[in-house]
């Protein structure tokens, strides 16, 4: 099992290239336009974004990139994401996106320390790749940050009542879990929406995306 310089596992299950201290991911290369798509529709007028495991940072760039109206902060636990993402950004000139923060979703009251109301937060392919306990908290931090009306919008493969949605998103969760028992796609209806009633988060539309995954947006009530 590949580890990360503090020994904890990789979470990145692809190769990246390396530039500097930025990271290039290939999947990001590829999901990165239609998810900005959905960005430009869905978050517009929402003011504040926090991203939560933002990974390279060049979803943070390209999604602030389209959308000037957005103020994007970016982070991630990991050290070598958040160089990434500082180099990103540093690269980029933008002037509406920022961080990296250090945001680790799995610790109690993450959100305390930040004083930035949100209209949205938004976490792309992470609550897979970790702990049943980061989608946990990642709710309850999202419940007591987001202001009424404020979005959660999460990206990635979701099994839909007890099932999965393709036979590749099955074979990719036997993966995931074989890697890490505690891994594994979340289902929308058994996983996530108790989650959003215990929070007061709403789901509100699930939009199919290429290569079987969905968007996923929940509305703070
Ligand atoms: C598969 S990568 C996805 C990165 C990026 N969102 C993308 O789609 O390219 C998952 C990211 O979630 C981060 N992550 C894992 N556990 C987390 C946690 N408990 N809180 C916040 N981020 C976490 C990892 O460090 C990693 O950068």
């Amino acid at each position: 099992m590949a580890t990360d310089k503090t020994g904890k596992k990789e979470t990145a299950l692809e190769s990246r290239s390396a530039e500097g201290e930025k990271l290039y991911s290939p999947s990001a290369a590829r999901n990165r336009d239609p998810i900005r798509d959905v960005i430009v529709a869905q978050l517009a007028g929402v003011g504040s974004v926090l991203e939560i495991g933002s990974g390279t940072g060049e979803h943070a760039v390209h999604f602030a990139a389209a959308a000037p109206g957005l103020q994007w902060f970016a982070g991630d636990p990991d050290p070598s994401a958040r160089d990434s993402i500082a180099a990103h950004i540093a690269g980029s000139g933008l002037e509406n996106v920022s961080g990296p923060h250090w945001i680790d979703v799995c610790e109690e009251h993450w959100d305390a320390a930040l004083d930035v109301s949100y209209g949205a937060v938004v976490s792309i392919n992470m609550i897979h790749i970790a702990p049943f306990s980061a989608a946990e908290g990642l709710f309850a931090g999202a419940g007591r940050l987001l202001r009424p009306g404020g979005k959660l919008l999460l990206y990635g493969p979701f099994a839909r009542n007890g099932v999965h949605t393709a036979p590749s998103n099955e074979a990719f969760d036997a993966s995931l879990k074989a890697r890490d028992p505690r891994w594994g796609i979340r289902d929308l209806e058994h996983d996530l929406a108790p989650l959003a009633h215990k929070n007061a988060l709403r789901q509100d539309i699930v939009i199919s995306m290429p290569a079987n995954n969905f968007t996923v947006i929940f509305v703070k009530v």
